[in-house]
């Protein structure tokens, strides 16, 4: 049979370590992908962490509320005291006029704690708050991501992943150890993530309902992402110890090791710790912080 294709581990070393390079400098812009990710969507609900509210209040809105109140319950937490959020929020909804700003010392707030970053020089996203008419614009029904931001992010997105999954696809379709059936998966299917993506951000705008179709789109791209990555690098530079001798004298050594440390009666006292560990959980949860959590709430609700 003629070959068609050169495979991945008989490529020349300085192709190797091209692909190689590409493939660790895109590897590490997905994990700061990730992070920024998990800073701007990630705060969205006030809580650290990505959840479905995130993506609810990134792009349908918090549709209760205004722009400036989510922001300060949100993302923008961490910017005022506790005290200040709540001064900025009870104008916020008294109507945002000129003359409390003035007389509620809000203009004094503002200025000590958001203009270092909301001022003329900052980008787009971050709107400038020495213009009064800008705060002004935020105190209206927070209704998420608009249709320009989301304009700009699309086709950027588009563009630019297309790019990423362009060369780490290429890289991939050399690779032997994979079927031509799942390597047309793996190499097509971040693209219909990719669109499935975008279009569900513009399909939770119009519906929350949309926000885990993002989320699944994203865990999709991620696996192919990761799939094609670790075959290629393996196959490249440890295409004889992984793929022939099993792992090779490493991944017998390993092997070794794990069974000399986890015998089996380890393991099964492992497994009845973690799930002692999971029985005092859940008996907390139930008998403490749901308590609490009713007591705080109850709290605010006098408050009010
Ligand atoms: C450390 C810098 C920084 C500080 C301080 C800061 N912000 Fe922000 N703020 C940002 C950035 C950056 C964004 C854009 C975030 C994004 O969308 O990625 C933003 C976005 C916002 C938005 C959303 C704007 C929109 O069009 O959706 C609001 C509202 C906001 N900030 C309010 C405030 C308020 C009120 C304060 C002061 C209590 C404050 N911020 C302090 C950096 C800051």
């Amino acid at each position: 049979m003629t070959q068609k294709y050169l495979p991945l581990k008989d490529h020349d070393t300085p192709v190797k370590v091209l692909f190689t390079g590409y493939l660790c400098a895109v590897g590490i812009g997905y994990f700061f992908a990730l992070l920024q990710i998990l800073f701007t969507h990630g705060m969205a609900d006030g809580k650290f962490g990505l959840s479905i509210d995130d993506i609810v209040y990134s792009y349908y809105g918090n549709r209760s509320g205004t722009v400036l109140e989510t922001q300060l319950n949100g993302a923008m937490k961490d910017n005022a005291s506790e005290e200040q959020r709540f001064k900025i929020i009870q104008w916020v909804r008294d109507g945002a006029e000129l003359e409390d700003y003035k007389s509620k010392g809000i203009d004094s707030i503002i200025e000590e704690r958001c203009v270092m970053c909301h001022n003329a020089q900052a980008p787009a996203n971050t709107p400038d708050f020495t213009q009064f008419e800008n705060l002004k614009k935020l105190s209206t029904q927070d209704t998420g991501a608009t249709f320009s931001s989301l304009t700009r992010v699309s086709h950027v997105h588009l563009f630019g992943i297309s790019f990423i999954f362009m060369f780490v696809g290429l890289i991939f379709s050399f690779s032997e150890t994979t079927s031509t059936r799942y390597k047309c998966i793996a190499i097509g299917m971040p693209y219909i993530f990719l669109v499935t993506d975008i279009l569900s951000w513009w399909l939770t705008k119009v519906h929350p309902m949309f926000a885990w179709l993002i989320i699944l789109a994203g865990m999709g791209m991620g696996i192919s992402f990761i799939f094609m990555w670790v075959i290629s690098l393996l196959e490249m530079w440890a295409y004889q110890q992984i793929f022939i001798e099993n792992g090779g004298v490493y991944g017998q050594k390993l092997k070794a090791l794990y069974a000399a440390t986890i015998t089996p009666e380890r393991r099964a006292w492992l497994l009845s710790m973690l799930s002692l560990v999971r029985e005092k959980a859940h008996e907390q949860w139930l008998n403490t912080i749901i308590p609490f959590l009713k007591k705080l709430l109850n709290n605010i609700k006098r408050s009010e």
